[in-house]
Order: structure tokens, then C-alpha cells, then sequence
């Protein structure tokens, strides 16, 4: 077997929606299917790296080579991020998180009340990504996303700074033909220095790019 040219290399990748409970019966969540983040995952493995795939609740199977690990809600996905990040060489964090959690988990089903309007108590999740790049120790190497709908390169170069990262991939995700639950996608990414944009293309395709694109920079 030819050596491949990420060997050696530990890569930790969150991918999906995160799910918080209301009740017993029901949730919050989003649209990620996880596409994008397990081709991320595929594409790193392929290059001979070691993967640990963070996975929300999805409909796919687990790319060869990938060690995955299945989460639910934004606090277990931390747990497990922050477990595999400290033996990481790189950090990339695909997941889509849910902001905020229901503050208090139904312990029973809600039942229908009379009342017309029924208020949800929101409290705010912990920022994965930024807990990770905070890390005083074993920090490694860290890339986001950032999936907007408007604004798109000013809130992504916001969340690079403010979360501390060293890349972000700037996901326009306003249209339904890149973005959430597409086959194609298309990134605009973004580092201290410079930028580079990755046209629509597959997400597999787009992935090998991305991995490439990544490692050159963890390395340099
Ligand atoms: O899964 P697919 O259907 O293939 O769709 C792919 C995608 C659109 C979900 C993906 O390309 C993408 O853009 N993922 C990031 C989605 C997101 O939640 O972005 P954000 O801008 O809200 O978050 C910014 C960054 O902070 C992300 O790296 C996110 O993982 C991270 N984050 C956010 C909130 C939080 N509590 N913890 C985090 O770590």
C-alpha cells in the first residue's frame, strides 16, 4: 500500500444536528443531514488519517476507517468533542449546534392546555468549538463553519475571531441547493491572511478539497 500523506495525523470532526429534548416525546433540531461532515470524515480517512467522527442524530452510514462516536444533545457532543480533541492534531466542527437547550426537560409528555400560548424557557448551550480552541493544552489546530443566510463573509470573519479559530468555512445556507441536506455545497474559506473560495461542487469533492486545503495549513 502507497503511503498516504496524512498517516500519523489525528483528525476529530463533528458532524450533524444536535436534538434537545422538550419532553419525553419531542425536540429542537435543524435540517443537517450530516453529509457534509461525514465527507469531511471520508475524505480524511482516505488520505490515511486517524478520524473520530462526533456524529449527531443522522441517516448514514459510517465512512471506512472512522471511528464514530453517536451523540444527541449539545452537552454530550461537548463531552465527546472535548474527550477526542486533546489527542487531535485537528479540530474541524461541522456539526450544526443547537444555540440553546430548553431549560427544563419535561420529565412527563406535555399535555395540550387550554391556553392559546404556550412558552418554551431557552437557556444557551456551551460553544463546542470555542471551548476547544480555548484549550490551554493540547489545543489542536481548529476549523469551523459558519452557516449564514445573510452577511455571509462578515459573520463568518466575526465568528473566526470571536471563537478563536484558525480557519472558518463560510457556508452560504439561504438557498436549498448548497447547504443544509444538499448533495452540493460550496464554502468560502476564511483564515487569518487570506481567503480562498470553493465553488458548488459535491460535497465528497468539495471534502477532499477542504482536507487538503486544511492539512497544508496545519502544517506550514
Ligand atoms: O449536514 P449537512 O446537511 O451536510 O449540512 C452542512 C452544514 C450546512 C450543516 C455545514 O456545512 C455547516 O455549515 N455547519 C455549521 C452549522 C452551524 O451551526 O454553524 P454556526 O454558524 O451556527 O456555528 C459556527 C461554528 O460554531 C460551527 O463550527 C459550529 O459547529 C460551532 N458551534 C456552534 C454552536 C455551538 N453551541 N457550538 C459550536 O461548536
Amino acid at each position: 500500500t502507497p503511503v498516504k500523506n496524512l498517516q500519523g495525523l489525528h483528525f476529530t470532526i463533528t458532524a450533524g444536528p444536535t436534538r434537545e429534548a422538550i419532553d419525553p416525546v419531542r425536540y429542537i433540531s435543524n435540517h443537517s443531514s450530516g453529509k457534509m461532515g461525514y465527507a469531511l470524515a471520508a475524505a480524511a480517512a482516505k488520505a490515511g488519517a486517524r478520524v473520530t467522527l462526533i456524529s449527531g442524530p443522522v441517516q448514514l452510514p459510517t465512512p471506512a476507517g472512522v471511528d464514530r462516536i453517536d451523540v444527541l444533545s449539545a452537552e454530550q457532543m461537548l463531552q465527546a468533542a472535548l474527550a477526542a480533541a486533546v489527542t487531535a492534531d485537528i479540530f474541524i466542527g461541522c456539526a450544526a449546534v443547537a444555540d440553546y437547550r430548553v431549560a427544563e426537560i419535561a420529565t412527563d409528555k406535555l399535555k395540550k392546555g387550554s391556553e392559546n400560548e404556550l412558552q418554551l424557557k431557552l437557556v444557551k448551550n456551551p460553544d463546542i468549538i470555542a471551548t476547544v480552541a480555548a484549550l490551554q493544552q493540547q489545543r489542536p489546530f481548529t476549523v469551523g463553519f459558519a452557516a449564514e443566510t445573510r452577511n455571509v463573509l462578515d459573520y463568518a470573519r466575526q465568528k473566526l475571531l470571536n471563537k478563536r479559530l484558525d480557519m472558518i468555512c463560510a457556508n452560504d445556507v439561504s438557498g436549498s441547493q448548497i447547504g443544509f441536506n444538499s448533495e452540493q455545497n460550496a464554502v468560502s474559506v476564511i483564515w487569518r491572511g487570506g481567503e480562498l473560495d470553493l465553488p458548488v461542487q459535491a460535497k465528497q469533492q468539495l471534502a477532499e478539497q477542504l482536507i487538503a486545503l486544511i492539512s497544508q495549513h496545519y502544517q506550514a
